[in-house]
């Protein structure tokens, strides 16, 4: 199969701000590794995250909280070799795991340096509000564009009681607005807004020069942003309101492997253009396994010779 397409035009931070003042929907969507990167860009995503959600789709965790940076590193060095593989138009950002920029933002740099320069991405994502301006304008002072995440923010699911959509009373919806601002002031150059209600989600996007993309906050963002697993359907067991399954993958897996079983139990794969044959190569004798048993390594199996 050739992978070989011809170099295209690379979607930057200017480039989603400039869509944004165009009016021109931004579409993002989560990659974990190669080829999953590889099949984004040639659906025509403009960005790609290397979500931390990996903990949950792939690892298989209940929460994001025990992803490492190491295994970010892993995931997004993965990702820049398939979007490179591709030619790559997409934009590839890699969020910053639970406990690599809290602490500190001399670690908050170090740790975002690392993504960029091990993983190969061009941003970083990091989740919380105002909090964590400082944090943001010292990674932006060190050269590496950064996404915030507002709203619901998984990284907090302990803080938060759990997966519940936020901003629904007034209150919370103006400390979101604030976040919001406060982000963009920080040097955010685009904002995820993550499971608020629509309204919401609208001022917001109003409000702000730099690009919001939602994930369950209505159609009013500039951009929205899915699971790959959940876009495709590959995970079967959960549907949140949020996801639309633009295919149902996963059913096709099944029933692809249900397949493949039954024709191994049937004998019928792997058939004569699966195989491979050597036409010159004589088949002298196959020896039993008692005589393999016995020791006998050179007579163990098919014996084969060049006629
Ligand atoms: O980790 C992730 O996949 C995310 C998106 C859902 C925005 O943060």
């Amino acid at each position: 199969m050739s992978t070989q397409t011809a170099p295209q035009k690379r979607v930057t931070i200017h480039e989603l701000r400039r869509m944004k003042a165009a009016g021109e929907r931004i579409a993002m969507v989560t990659a974990y590794d190669a080829t999953s990167a590889r099949l984004l860009d040639r659906g025509g995503v403009d960005v790609v995250l290397v979500g931390d959600s990996v903990g949950m789709v792939v690892q298989g965790h209940e929460s994001t909280l025990p992803v490492t940076l190491d295994q970010m590193v892993y995931h997004c060095a993965m990702v820049r070799r398939g979007l490179a593989r591709a030619g790559s138009r997409a934009h590839l950002v890699g969020d910053m795991p639970f406990g690599s920029y809290q602490a500190s933002p001399d670690e908050a740099v170090k740790h975002a340096m690392r993504l960029v320069a091990e993983g190969g991405v061009e941003a970083v994502k990091l989740e919380g509000g105002a909090e964590f301006a400082d944090v943001i304008s010292r990674i932006v002072r060190a050269g590496i564009p950064v996404m915030g995440h507002v709203g619901l923010t998984p990284q907090s699911v302990h803080k938060l009681g759990g997966y519940v959509v936020q901003g629904k009373d007034a209150e919370r919806a103006q400390q979101l607005i604030r976040d919001a601002h406060a982000l963009e002031d920080a040097g955010c150059y685009a904002l995820v807004l993550e499971c608020i209600p629509a309204e919401l989600a609208r001022l917001i996007t109003g409000q702000l020069r730099i690009p919001t993309i939602g994930i369950g906050a209505g159609p009013h963002c500039d951009g929205q942003v899915l699971v790959y697993h959940d876009l495709l359907g590959l995970e079967t067991e959960f549907k949140p309101r949020f996801v639309k399954r633009f295919a149902e993958l996963g059913e096709a897996a099944s029933a692809a492997v249900g397949r493949y079983v039954a024709e191994v139990k049937q004998g019928t794969f792997p058939a004569d253009e699966h195989s491979f044959h050597a036409p010159s190569l004589r088949l002298l004798q196959v020896v039993p396994p008692a005589a393999a048993a016995s020791g006998d390594e050179d007579h163990a199996g098919v014996v084969g010779a060049p006629v």
